[in-house]
């Protein structure tokens, strides 16, 4: 299998001097195409640093990230712009719904951009459970509401990357579980994903796993007999 993603020393710092943070600190992993890779942390860890940067929203001070070949980390502001339009569904941790648009006009926001190559806005809202939800401003849906209708704006994207910030931070258990079914069968299907949680749950239903703490990736295998979501307890 060729990598779909490789990361190779990105490093990234805010602030100077005495509030200078190093939040990723010589990064380096692969990916698969067509895997589940689960990056495991917690809080501060330098995991939504990582994933911003993994899906184009922000730059590494220095590395090297290449997908499908090219290195996005040289890529001018507007390379990224098309980057993150045509490779990537993103789930951000903090939704980042658009409040004066509804459930669906949100998900059709993110089709747009996408042409012939989205699916079905209404589609996806059924699928993720929001089926009776469609018209409903993110004002006028609860938290896990509004979480399933950012996945919903990721997956109708039909991107072949889809990054996922604490997907099921959320959610209570069940639609948790649904959730990570759907994500699940995704990869099944081909796409290549890639979930950032403190979940420890979540560790073993990866086809990988990645362990990151103070900004440093602490270990990385591969895990042969993911399993099944169904079985996965917490
Ligand atoms: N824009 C920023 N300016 C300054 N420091 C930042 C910024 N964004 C993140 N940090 C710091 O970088 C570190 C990593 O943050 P990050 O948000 O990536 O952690 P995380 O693993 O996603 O945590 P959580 O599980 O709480 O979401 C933290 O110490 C955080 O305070
Ligand atoms: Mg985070």
């Amino acid at each position: 299998m060729a990598a779909l993603l490789t990361a190779i020393g990105l490093t990234k710092t805010y602030g100077k001097g005495n509030t200078k943070v190093t939040a990723l600190d010589d990064v380096s992993f692969a990916v698969e195409r067509g895997t589940l890779t689960i990056i495991l942390g917690p809080s501060g860890a330098g995991k939504s640093t990582l994933l911003n940067i993994l899906g184009g929203m922000d730059k590494a001070d220095s590395g090297v990230l290449a997908v499908d070949g090219s290195n996005v980390a040289d890529y001018s502001q507007q390379k990224r712009a098309k980057y993150r339009r045509d490779k990537i569904g993103f789930v951000f941790q903090f939704y980042n719904l658009m409040p004066n648009l509804t459930a669906k006009e949100n998900v059709e926001l993110a089709t747009e951009m996408r042409g012939d190559k989205a699916m079905d806005p209404v589609a996806i809202l059924n699928k993720v459970g929001l089926g009776h939800r469609v018209n409903n401003f993110p004002s006028q849906l609860s938290g896990g509401e509004q979480q399933r209708v950012s996945i919903a704006r990721a997956l109708a994207k039909n991107s072949d990357l889809i990054l996922c910030d604490e997907p099921t931070g959320a959610l209570d258990y069940q639609t948790g579980k649904d959730i990570l079914s759907i994500l699940y069968n995704l990869v099944k299907e081909g796409k290549t994903i890639i979930i950032v949680t403190h979940n420890s749950a979540l560790q073993e239903m990866g086809d990988h796993l990645i362990r990151i703490k103070n900004g440093k990736i602490v270990s990385d295998e591969l895990n042969p007999h993911p399993k099944d979501i169904k079985d996965i307890e917490w």
